[in-house]
């Protein structure tokens, strides 16, 4: 490669990264105006797409230039139709990418990730301060955008399941409670998996209130019990498994630490911790969606990713002795630990 070629690929892979903010709104516009849904049984015109969205014509003409720019869709005599690419963006496909540009490109991430200098001066969440809420009241107060994160969420556990179930032996525990379990979909795809196994699924109770269709869903429901609260004050008793996934990557150490302790006071001396999050490698960078999604727990939370080491520290400060990280295939791993002495 001559000097002059490289310079042209530099500058080049470094205008798209650049770009990648706006182009994420463009697809996040797509998913949100169900651009891919209507495209699925072939083309459509311009003015017919403008018609069904109820959008400006000649403005959603030009989004859908940028579109054609990113190859998510062709421009054909018939009018636009999806490519392969495109098509990944459709609401009817598991992995709900739909879901995950929404959420990207919601106003809640985006003007939060407009502080991101400020997160990095201080070490502070953005969130609270450009929405003067926690971003878990913001979720609350906006269900539109609650509903899109849980549904999201869900998706993920869907995505992940396969890699989880068959990583972890669940046999031994007779009732699994979900801390912070969402909609319930991991909770739900583990007790299919172990019909003798009961649940408590708890998390704070509006989103609760939308688990029900997820646990029939899954043939569960008479096996699981849902209880409302705060992990903050106290959850349920009477498991032998106590389950987080993605819940202590959201929070800084100290609130993290007093989750785990409310967790150990409702355990008994032999029950086991299995927390579920990403391990980011001690020995060097982690990979992009690791360095991002810490970069997002940041700015949403002051929240973070940890490492090995960042884990046994928190389990020690918790009263918690972390007894072995149990890697899936997926970008999760399950971080196990047992009560050192019973609070
Ligand atoms: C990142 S989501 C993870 C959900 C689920 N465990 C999963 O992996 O799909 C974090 C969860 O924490 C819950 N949460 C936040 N603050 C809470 C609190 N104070 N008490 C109980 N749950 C809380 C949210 O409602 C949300 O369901």
């Amino acid at each position: 490669m001559s000097p002059s070629d490289s310079d042209r690929s530099f500058p080049d892979q470094l205008s798209r990264m650049i770009l990648g903010g706006r182009i994420a709104q463009v697809i996040a516009v797509a998913a949100e105006l169900g651009i891919p849904d209507r495209l699925k049984d072939g083309p459509r015109t311009g003015d017919e797409l403008a018609a069904a969205t109820g959008t400006h014509a000649p403005s959603l003409h030009r989004l859908m230039q940028a579109l054609a720019a990113l190859d998510l869709v062709t421009t054909e005599a018939a009018g636009y139709a999806l490519t392969p690419l495109g098509s990944a963006l459709r609401s009817d496909r598991p992995e709900r990418l739909d879901l995950f540009a929404r959420f990207v490109g919601h106003d809640s991430s985006w003007r939060s990730w407009g502080h991101l200098l400020h997160c990095i001066r201080t070490g502070e969440a953005a969130f609270p301060d450009v929405f003067g809420m926690q971003a878990w009241e913001y979720r609350e107060q906006n269900p539109d955008f609650g509903q899109l994160f849980d549904e999201w969420m869900t998706a993920g556990s869907v995505r992940r399941q396969d890699a989880i179930l068959p990583a972890y032996d669940f046999s031994r525990f007779h009732t699994v409670v979900d801390v912070a379990g969402g909609h319930g979909q991991l909770l739900g795809a583990i007790l299919q998996r172990y019909p003798a196994l009961r649940g408590i699924l708890f998390d704070q109770p509006h989103v609760l209130a939308g688990a029900a269709g997820t646990l029939a869903g899954l043939g569960v429901q008479d096996r699981c019990t849902t209880i409302g609260g705060s992990f903050f004050d106290t959850v349920p008793t009477g498991g032998n498994a106590y389950l987080l996934k993605f819940i202590l990557h959201d929070w800084d150490d100290d609130p993290a630490v007093a989750i785990l302790q409310t967790v150990s006071r409702a355990m008994t001396p032999d029950s086991t911790l299995l927390v579920i999050d990403r391990v980011l490698p001690s020995d060097g960078p982690p990979d992009l969606n690791a360095a991002v999604m810490d970069l997002h727990m940041l700015v949403s939370f002051a929240g973070k990713e940890r490492t090995e080491l960042e884990f046994h520290s928190l389990y020690d400060r918790a009263g918690f002795r972390l007894t072995r990280i149990v890697k899936t295939a997926s970008d999760v791993s399950i971080i196990e630990g047992v009560l050192v002495e019973h609070p």
